[in-house]
């Protein structure tokens, strides 16, 4: 068994403790928006928060979250009004959308970790999940108009 809190509720799987914690939460929880791109760590179409940081859910063996808050994108903000979910929005980030629920989790932590970032900043920390839709200059643009609307709610995040 590993005992794991996700979205806020406390969870307990029965899973072989090497079991990519990705499957676990799709097939076993069955919180399907968080992806499956590359299963080897380097698209970042499974990111998730692990203790609050962007974590490859695809390389993350579940026995390794044992004890651990995990937020998945259904998880980010009830009502899918977190500032980064509604700049996505605003800016008509997605194409296809197949990568996008990785770039919020990953674009939330990054605004936890440096509020006000620069240009190099949202390139250095989002450069490793990709899009083969070409968003980037989109999400660039929506990190930053995230950033801004957060100044005035530091309990985002
Ligand atoms: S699916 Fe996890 S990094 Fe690509
Ligand atoms: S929006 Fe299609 S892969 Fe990113």
């Amino acid at each position: 068994m590993t005992r794991f809190t996700i979205n806020g509720k406390p969870i307990e799987v029965d899973v072989e403790g090497d079991t990519p914690l990705l499957w676990v939460i799709r097939e076993e929880i069955g919180l399907t928006g968080t992806k499956f791109g590359c299963g080897i760590g380097m698209c970042g179409a499974c990111t998730v928060h692990v203790g609050g940081r962007a974590t490859r859910s695809c390389v993350t063996p579940v026995s390794a979250v044992e004890g651990a808050v995990i937020t998945t994108i259904e998880g980010l903000d009830p009502a899918g009004e977190h500032p980064v979910q509604t700049a996505w929005r605003d800016l008509k980030v997605p194409q296809c959308g197949y990568c996008q629920s990785g770039q919020i989790m990953q674009a939330a932590a990054l605004l936890k970790d440096i509020p006000d970032p620069s240009d190099d900043d949202i390139d250095a920390v989002m450069t490793g999940n990709l899009c083969r839709c070409m968003t980037y200059v989109r999400i660039r643009a929506a990190v930053r108009e995230a950033a801004t609307a957060m100044k005035g709610s530091p309990s985002n995040g």
